[in-house]
């Protein structure tokens, strides 16, 4: 017989204490603007998230879409403030942001898991009041932080075997439309939730101490030390921040991996390889 069935097989039968594990489990996976690659890669990673929801997980994906976002603003040539280093979100650059995170990318998302058998919905914080936001620091613009969370469309995508897509922004109480760190988002959600798992994908393959080696197991304590130091810096922050609110809050585990690697979900949930960075409170 031919040895790649063989090794199918066995690896389908090696896999069955963690699809008993993830049975029923949530989890919350990140796809970060900068790990969406080619369409192949987009393709492997919708078959995962299929595949996720066929063994029993309910599978939510919120979005990021940084590189979408600077490309469209430069074709339509709006140039935008920056305070610190990061970019000032004023009404203008609020509507490219809204128009290519709940358009393009989410809709891209959506489509190539349906076309792998899946049945996804596009949703944004706005859609059933998922998320209210309040202003994150008023020097940044139209920037939010997530305060309120209803959960019950969310929940009534899971009974319908749904697989809820979300463009990380959210109204504000005064009509406003907030941008929202797709980390951030990411967290709040899986916090209320209470999901099992919390992945965040991107374009490393986890957290690099001062010698750019990847640590594959960190602590609320560890993150602390590297981030005073500057090893940890730019779109590192918010990914480590997010991971302790979001352990404090109540998930079990959070993981920070390279979204570009083939099959990186199913590699970190089904075999016991794990990938990337695993943070979770020491026990
Ligand atoms: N200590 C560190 N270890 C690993 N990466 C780090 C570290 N400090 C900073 N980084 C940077 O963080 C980046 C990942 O965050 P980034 O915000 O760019 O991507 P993303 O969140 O996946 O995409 P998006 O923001 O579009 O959703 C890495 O590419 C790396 O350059
Ligand atoms: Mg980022």
């Amino acid at each position: 017989m031919n040895s790649d069935w063989l090794t199918t097989a066995s690896t389908l039968s090696k896999a069955l204490p963690y699809l008993q594990r993830y049975d029923g489990a949530t989890v919350v996976i990140k796809f970060g603007g900068h790990a969406m690659g080619s369409d192949e890669a987009m393709e492997t990673f919708a078959r995962d998230i299929v595949l996720m929801q066929q063994v029993g997980v309910n599978p939510v994906i919120v979005h990021g879409g940084g590189p979408m976002i600077n490309k469209m603003l430069e074709r339509l040539n709006i140039k935008s403030e920056f305070v610190d280093g990061k970019r000032v979100t004023d009404a203008a650059t609020m509507e490219v942001v809204e128009m290519v995170l709940s358009g393009l990318v989410n809709k891209r998302i959506v489509q190539a898991i349906n076309a792998q058998g899946g049945r996804a919905v596009g949703l944004s914080g706005k859609d059933a009041n998922l998320i209210t936001c309040d202003p994150a620091d008023p020097k940044l613009g139209l920037v939010g932080i997530p305060r309120d969370i209803d959960p019950t469309l969310l929940n009534k995508l899971f009974e319908a075997d749904m697989i809820p897509v979300i463009a990380p922004l959210g109204a504000g109480d005064n009509g406003e439309t907030f941008n929202i760190n797709g980390d951030t988002m990411a967290g709040s959600i899986a916090a209320n939730l209470k999901a099992d798992r919390l992945l965040l994908l991107t374009d490393v393959s986890g957290v690099k101490n001062a010698k750019g080696e990847v640590l594959t197991e960190l602590t609320p304590e560890k993150i602390r030390d590297l981030t005073a130091s500057g090893v940890i810096a730019g779109g590192m922050i918010p990914k480590t921040e997010t991971a302790l609110t979001a352990i404090e809050g109540g998930v079990r585990a959070v993981v920070i991996l390279d979204g570009r690697a083939p099959n990186a979900c199913l590699l970190e949930l089904f075999t016991d390889h794990g990938a990337g960075s695993l943070i979770r409170i020491p026990t």
